[in-house]
């Protein structure tokens, strides 16, 4: 299982009375418990020298500093000033956007665009993602809107997404920052389409468009005055503080995403202040390091015990692999590892399904659990105690095992777990804890002295289903990858 031995939890916790108070720590009103994986002393000791000898401090600069972080790209990453955290240029220009933004939100519910009761979002990874997480976390008990959101270029998605909203009084919202995503712009064509064949007079002014590309959108026939800009620093899966968070304004008010900011600032003053021993997204990428270099664990699990976060894995999975899921550094020198897969589910569903692995399996896989203490359902109180006693049993499990006579009912324990507990669910905390894991992804990525910012991965599918798409290529593919073709009639 793991390729070097290691101690066993409870010897650690046996061997260092404090170590609870040492791994756990209190941070934008999140609580944060690393105590049950293998960090000590000396695992954070070496994350700290290596993190100075990676220049992590200067780099966290560069990044709240608008330097080119992005160097692939020759960008800063400016994430960090949506929320007010950035250089004071950086930040001038996007509370000025912000301002254009409120005003169509406030316009849209002054009724300017008609009665509307739906919006349908359009956008695709990093244009999706987020909103998505925010309005299914936050909106369940709060939007009066019919919010639905739309990625794939399957039909069947278009179908799905359009059934339960009325074309008269939908908005449309295009969330693109090139503004060229084939899906996104297939959805866009439907859309319009949808829109028209149902009578809609002017379609064109019920689309919204939220792009870095503004020109590339005006070109689509969207009208100035309802495209909203972000800048190019802002990186897709980075996005949903800036425009791209219109719809998140929409369906829980803008209130409710101005918490998110400013839970989000919170976390960025944490991240760029703090001691490195006391620095939690840092210390959650030394344990990360940690597992994938010294342990050789290519996965990480992270399940959310709270159905109003059941979005988190699949919007992880964006930020931490397609930030990190590169082999070479920025100087393109070849690294020896990377980001680990992130996948996940939520709980309990997940105990009757993959934790059997997780508990007897023969690989280890690092385990993340995030519950939230004050539950917001209509049911009797004790279903959430129960959801959240289950995912603290999980932990303890996982840690401790069971040994037996019996090799079947064996558990080897020793599995490492981190528990992220929230007390509530607002928009703060969101904001805090999705700004946590990006600027984990962001130490990680210091730490392997790689660029979390640019996607090249990406690129080369594309430009092959262009070309397929424009039936020029056909004749270089090979053989296997014609047969399909040929079969599907395409
Ligand atoms: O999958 C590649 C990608 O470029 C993501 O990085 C991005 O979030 C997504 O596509 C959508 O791109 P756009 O916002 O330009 O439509």
């Amino acid at each position: 299982m793991a390729e070097t031995t290691i101690r066993r939890l409870e010897t650690l916790f046996n061997d260092e009375p404090d170590r609870l108070s040492r791994l756990s720590f209190d941070v934008a009103g999140i609580y944060f418990d690393f105590s049950k994986t293998h960090l000590d002393s000396n695992i954070l000791t070496l994350g700290v020298r290596r993190s100075e000898k990676m220049g992590f401090a200067s780099a966290r600069e560069a990044l709240f500093n608008g330097g080119v972080v992005n160097p692939s790209e020759g960008r800063p990453a400016t994430h960090v000033a949506e929320r007010g955290s950035g250089s004071p240029e950086d930040v001038d220009v996007a509370q000025a956007r912000r301002l254009r933004m409120r005003a169509l939100v406030d316009a849209i519910e002054a009724g300017a665009f008609g009665d509307i009761t739906g919006i349908l979002h359009i956008g695709i990874g990093g244009s999706v993602l987020g909103p998505a997480l925010a309005v299914d976390a936050l909106g369940r008990r709060r939007s009066g809107l019919n919010v639905r959101f739309l990625s794939n270029i399957d039909g069947a998605a278009f179908d799905d997404a359009v059934r339960t909203l009325d074309p008269a009084t939908t908005l449309i919202v295009v969330a693109s920052k090139t503004f060229t995503t084939l899906e996104t712009m297939t959805n866009l064509d439907a859309a319009r389409a949808w829109l028209s064949d149902a009578g809609v007079d002017d379609p064109d002014g019920r689309i919204i468009a939220l792009t870095a590309k503004p020109e590339a959108a005006a070109e689509r026939g969207v009208d100035d005055t309802r495209i909203l800009v972000f800048g190019e620093g802002v990186g897709g899966r980075y996005s949903l503080w800036s425009a791209v968070g219109l719809t998140i304004a929409l369906a829980l008010g803008w209130d409710a995403f101005e918490e998110m900011l400013e839970g989000a600032a919170e976390m960025d003053r944490h991240f760029r202040f703090a001691d490195p021993a006391s620095n939690v997204p840092l210390i959650a990428a030394f344990a990360d390091r940690f597992y994938v270099e010294e342990q050789g664990c290519q996965t990480r699990a992270l399940f959310a015990y709270d159905e109003r976060l059941r979005l988190l894995p699949f919007y992880l999975q964006q930020l931490e692999m397609e930030s990190n899921g590169k082999s070479v550094t920025v100087n393109g020198d070849p690294v020896e590892s990377t980001a680990p897969v992130t996948w996940g589910g939520t709980g309990t569903d997940a105990q009757h399904a993959v934790f059997q692995l997780l508990h007897q399996g023969t690989v280890l896989v690092p385990v993340e659990f995030v519950a939230v203490t004050e539950g917001d359902d209509a049911q009797d109180p004790e279903q959430h105690r129960l959801l959240l006693l289950n995912a603290f049993a999980q932990g303890a499990a996982l840690m401790e095992g069971r040994t037996s006579d019996d090799p079947q009912r064996t558990y080897p324990g020793n599995r490492p777990s981190t528990s992220i507990l929230l007390s509530v669910l607002d928009g703060r905390a969101l904001g805090a804890l999705i700004a946590f894991y990006e600027h984990r992804t962001f130490a990680n990525a210091v730490l392997l002295g790689i660029n979390p910012f640019d996607q090249f991965g990406v690129e080369l599918g594309k430009d092959i289903a262009r070309k397929l798409a424009d039936d020029d290529g056909e004749a270089t593919l090979d053989a296997s990858t014609r047969a399909l073709m040929e079969r599907a009639g395409i």
